[in-house]
C-alpha cells in the first residue's frame, strides 16, 4: 500500500512538472509569435497562409510561379515539393535574408510510407498489424526527411476505404475503423516522437474527412452519409491522430455533407477544434480552394473566404488566399481576427518545430550524406516488407519452397526495378530497388536454378498503358508478341519443379487519380497463368498490388498465392525470404477481397438487414443471384507456413454489471512445423440496440508468436468502452443487454461467448 501511495506521488509531481513546462514553452511561443505579428503588415500574415511548390510533387494543374520574388516579398509561408538541404537551405536563405522580416519557410513533402527508402504502400503496411513496426518506419522516414532538409511531411493518410476500385485505397490501413485508428497513432508517435528535437517531423493527418468513401470507389468523386456512420466508422482514425498529437491537418477534395471540406466550417472548426480541441493548422489539399469553384461554391475571391472562415489556415498551391483576402476583408466578407488566427497557427507550426530559432536546422549535409539509405534501413525494409505480405493460399504446402530445384520465375513484374515501389514514393529511387529476380538469387542459395521470362506485359492496351505512364514507363510492352513471350514462358516452366509468377498492378495504377472499374488481373496476364497451369506444374503466385483485386480464378487454380503488395526498396529480397520460408507469413489482411466488381462495398462489419441470408435458394433475402455475399477472402484473413487451433473463448464473468472490466481469454496453439506468428482478433457483436448495429466489430488484437507445438493465452480486456456507439442523437454510450464476445484469426472464422451486460 505504502508503495503504491510513493508511486502515485511521483506520477504526480512529474505530470505537474510536465505540465508546468509545457505551460511556460507555451506562454514563451505565445508572446513571441504575438510580437512578431505586431510587426507584420496584413499582407505579411496572408503570405504566411500561403504554400507553394516550385515543381517535383504535382498533383494537379497548376505549379506556383515565380517563387523566389514571391519569397523575397513575404508571400511564402511554406514550400513543398522539393528536397536536399542544400536546395531548402538556398530557399531558407532567400526568406530569411531577403524578406522583411525574415520569417524562416517550412519546408513539407509527401512522405508516405518511407522517404529515400521506402517500405511497402502502407495497405501493406497495415496487414502486418505490428504497431512498433508501423510506429518504427514513420520514425525512419522522419529521420531520413529531417536528414533530407524538410520537417513537415503530409501522413499519415487515415482514410477508411471499403472500396478497392478507389486507388487510394493502397495509400490507407484499409477497411477497419479500429485498426485505423490504431494506426494512425502509431504514426503519428513515429513521426513526430516526444518533441521536435531535429530528427522527427510534423505529420499532417490527411485526408480530413471522409475521402475514402467516394462514390463508386472514383477518385475525387462525392461522398455522401449519415453522420452515425461518419462518427461510427469514418471520423476515428482522424481524432486518434488528433488524440496523439499530430501537428497538423489536410482537408480533402470532397464534400461533406454537401459541403466540400475545404469551406466545412462544421468539419473545420465545430468538430476539429471545439469538440476535438486540435490545436495545430489546417492545409488545404493540393489546389482544393480553387476547386470549390467547380465544385459549385462560388468564384476565387468567394471560395478562399470561405475557406478561411471555415477554420483553413493555410492554402496549398492555389494561392486563392494570397490573391483574394485582402480585397475580401476590404469588403467586410472576412475578418482580420480570422486572418489573425490562421497566421498565429502556422507561425506556431514553425517555432514549435525550431525554426525560428535556426531556420537550417534541417539543412546538416552531413546528416544527408550519412543518414540516407543506410545498411541499417534497409534492413528494415526487408524486414517490413516481409511481415506485411499475406499469403492468401497454400495448397499441399508448396510454400516454403525449398532451396534446391528449377524454378521458373516468370512475369511482367519478376525483373522489374520500376514498379517495385509502389505508389506515393516521390522520394524513392527504383534504381536502388531489389528485383525479384535478384531477392530470390540472393536467398535461394547455389543449388537453386533460376530460369526467367517476361511471360506477358502488365497490360497489352497502350491506351491504358499511356495513361498509368504519367510519371514514366511502368507498363512497358514488349516487341514480341504476346504468343512468343508465353511460349518462353512455357519453356521455362517445363524445365523447372516449380512456377513462381510475379504478377499484378503497376505501382500507378492504384494511388491518386487510379480508380479502376474492373480489378481483376489484366487479359495478358490471365492467359499467361492459364498457360503456366496447363503445364501441370505447380504454380506460385506472388500478387503484386496496390487493392485488394478480383482473383477468384487464380484462386481456383494457382497451387500457392502470396499478396507481395508493393512492398519497397527491398522488394525481392523480403519477397525471397519469404517464399524460401526465411521468413513465415504473418500478414492479415485489412481490406476483404471481393469475388467480383458488382459485390463492392464488400466488408466485415456490414449490418444485418431485415432480410438477412442465411444460405439457399431462398428468395426474398438479402443477397445477390449470382454470387455469394461473402467475400472471396475476409478482412483479418491470412495463412502461414504453420497452422493454428483456438481454444473456446473463456469469459471471467458472464454477467458483469456497470463498469466492471471483463477478460475474455482463449488458448492458441501452434499445431503445424514451424515456429509462426498469429494476429489474434477479437471482435464483439451488440444483437440487440436503439439503433441498428454491425454484425460485428474488431475491438482488439494482439500478435503472438508460438514455436511448434507451443501454446499461449491470449487475454483480452473488454470495459464498457468497447461496447459503445453512436445513436440517432450521436450520443456515444452502450445499452444494457447481450453482448457476443468473438476470438479468431480473421473476421469469418471465430470461436465466441455470450454475456449479458447489465447497467
Ligand atoms: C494531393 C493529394 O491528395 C495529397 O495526398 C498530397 O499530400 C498532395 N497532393 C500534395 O502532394
Amino acid at each position: 500500500m505504502k508503495k503504491t501511495i510513493v508511486v502515485a506521488c511521483s506520477l504526480l509531481s512529474m505530470t505537474a512538472g510536465f505540465a508546468q513546462t509545457k505551460t511556460s514553452a507555451d506562454a514563451k511561443m505565445n508572446s513571441f509569435v504575438t510580437s512578431l505579428m505586431g510587426k507584420m503588415t496584413t499582407e505579411e500574415k496572408i503570405g504566411q497562409l500561403n504554400l507553394v511548390t516550385p515543381g517535383g510533387t504535382v498533383t494537379g494543374s497548376v505549379v506556383s510561379t515565380d517563387v523566389d520574388n514571391k519569397i523575397r516579398k513575404g508571400q511564402v509561408g511554406g514550400l513543398f515539393g522539393i528536397t536536399g538541404p542544400d536546395k531548402i537551405r538556398k530557399a531558407q536563405e532567400i526568406a530569411v535574408n531577403n524578406s522583411r522580416l525574415h520569417i524562416p519557410l517550412i519546408f513539407g513533402l509527401d512522405v508516405i510510407h518511407g522517404h529515400r527508402t521506402i517500405f511497402p504502400i502502407p495497405l501493406g503496411l497495415s496487414a502486418s498489424w505490428d504497431m512498433p513496426m508501423i510506429e518504427r518506419s514513420a520514425q525512419i522516414a522522419a529521420q531520413e526527411a529531417t536528414a533530407d532538409g524538410l520537417s513537415w511531411v503530409y501522413s499519415p493518410m487515415v482514410d477508411i476505404a471499403r472500396d478497392p476500385r478507389w486507388g487510394r485505397i493502397a495509400e490507407g490501413s484499409g477497411e477497419d475503423v479500429y485498426l485505423g485508428s490504431q494506426i494512425a497513432k502509431a504514426m503519428v508517435k513515429g513521426y513526430q516522437g516526444n518533441a521536435y528535437d531535429g530528427k522527427s517531423v510534423m505529420a499532417c493527418v490527411k485526408h480530413y474527412a471522409l475521402y475514402g468513401a467516394a462514390e463508386a470507389g472514383r477518385d475525387y468523386n462525392t461522398t455522401d452519409m449519415s453522420r452515425i456512420k461518419m462518427f461510427e466508422y469514418y471520423l476515428p482514425p482522424y481524432k486518434a491522430a488528433i488524440d496523439a498529437g499530430v501537428g497538423s491537418v489536410m482537408s480533402s477534395f470532397n464534400e461533406v455533407d454537401a459541403v466540400p471540406a475545404t469551406a466545412n466550417k462544421w468539419l473545420m472548426t465545430d468538430l476539429l477544434r471545439k469538440q476535438w480541441g486540435f490545436k495545430g493548422f489546417v492545409v488545404t489539399d493540393y489546389t482544393a480552394i480553387n476547386e470549390m469553384i467547380d465544385h459549385g461554391i462560388g468564384d476565387l475571391k468567394r471560395v478562399s473566404a470561405e475557406a478561411l472562415k471555415a477554420g483553413i489556415d493555410m492554402d496549398m498551391v492555389g494561392e486563392g488566399f494570397l490573391n483574394t483576402l485582402s480585397q475580401s476583408l476590404k469588403e467586410g466578407k472576412v475578418t482580420i481576427q480570422q486572418i489573425n488566427e490562421a497566421c498565429k497557427r502556422v507561425l506556431e507550426a514553425k517555432y514549435k518545430l525550431g525554426l525560428f530559432e535556426d531556420p537550417y536546422r534541417y539543412c546538416d549535409e552531413k546528416r544527408f550524406a550519412n543518414e540516407i539509405l543506410t545498411d541499417d534501413s534497409r534492413k528494415a525494409a526487408r524486414e517490413f516488407a516481409a511481415r506485411s505480405m499475406v499469403l492468401l493460399k497454400n495448397s499441399n504446402n508448396v510454400l516454403p519452397l525449398q532451396k534446391k530445384g528449377t524454378v521458373a520465375l516468370i512475369g511482367p513484374l519478376a525483373d522489374n526495378q520500376r514498379n517495385m515501389l509502389g505508389t506515393w514514393s516521390v522520394s524513392g529511387d527504383f534504381a536502388k530497388s531489389i528485383t525479384m529476380l535478384q531477392g530470390i538469387k540472393n536467398v535461394a542459395g547455389n543449388d537453386v536454378k533460376v530460369v526467367y521470362a517476361k511471360g506477358c506485359n502488365i497490360s497489352d492496351d497502350s491506351v491504358f498503358a499511356k495513361k498509368v505512364n504519367a510519371f514514366g514507363t511502368e507498363i512497358d510492352i514488349d516487341k514480341r508478341s504476346p504468343q512468343e513471350m508465353i511460349d518462353e514462358a512455357i519453356r521455362a516452366a517445363q524445365q523447372s519443379d516449380v512456377v513462381v509468377a510475379i504478377l499484378g498492378e503497376a505501382a500507378d495504377m492504384t494511388g491518386e487519380a487510379s480508380s479502376m472499374s474492373d480489378i481483376s488481373l489484366q487479359p495478358s496476364q490471365k492467359r499467361l497463368l492459364r498457360a503456366l497451369k496447363a503445364t501441370g506444374k505447380p504454380v506460385v503466385l506472388v500478387l503484386m498490388s496496390g487493392r485488394p483485386m478480383t482473383i477468384v480464378e487464380e484462386n481456383d487454380n494457382m497451387d500457392a498465392i502470396l499478396e507481395a503488395w508493393f512492398p519497397g526498396t527491398e522488394a525481392g529480397n523480403a519477397v525471397a525470404d519469404v517464399l524460401f520460408g526465411n521468413y513465415n507469413p504473418s500478414g492479415k489482411i485489412t481490406a476483404s477481397f471481393p469475388r467480383n466488381v458488382g459485390q463492392i462495398p464488400v466488408y466485415y462489419n456490414y449490418k444485418n438487414t431485415g432480410r438477412p441470408y442465411h444460405g439457399g435458394p431462398t428468395k426474398f433475402r438479402s443477397d445477390y443471384l449470382d454470387v455469394s455475399n461473402d467475400p472471396l477472402y475476409p478482412f483479418g484473413y491470412g495463412l502461414s507456413y504453420t497452422s493454428f487451433s483456438y481454444g473456446d473463448v473463456r469469459i471471467s464473468k458472464l454477467n458483469p454489471k456497470g463498469n466492471e472490466t471483463l477478460t475474455a481469454t482463449v488458448s492458441v496453439s501452434n499445431t503445424g512445423k514451424y515456429a509462426g506468428e498469429e494476429v489474434v482478433q477479437l471482435y464483439i457483436t451488440d444483437p440487440v440496440a436503439t439503433v441498428t448495429r454491425a454484425v460485428k466489430d474488431l475491438k482488439g488484437f494482439q500478435k503472438i508468436k508460438l514455436q511448434p507445438g507451443e501454446t499461449k493465452e491470449v487475454t483480452f480486456k473488454i470495459t464498457t468502452e468497447e461496447l459503445k456507439f453512436y445513436n440517432t442523437d450521436l450520443k456515444y454510450d452502450w445499452e444494457a443487454g447481450d453482448f457476443i464476445i468473438q476470438v479468431g484469426g480473421n473476421s469469418r472464422d471465430t470461436k465466441s461467448a455470450k454475456v449479458n451486460w447489465s447497467k
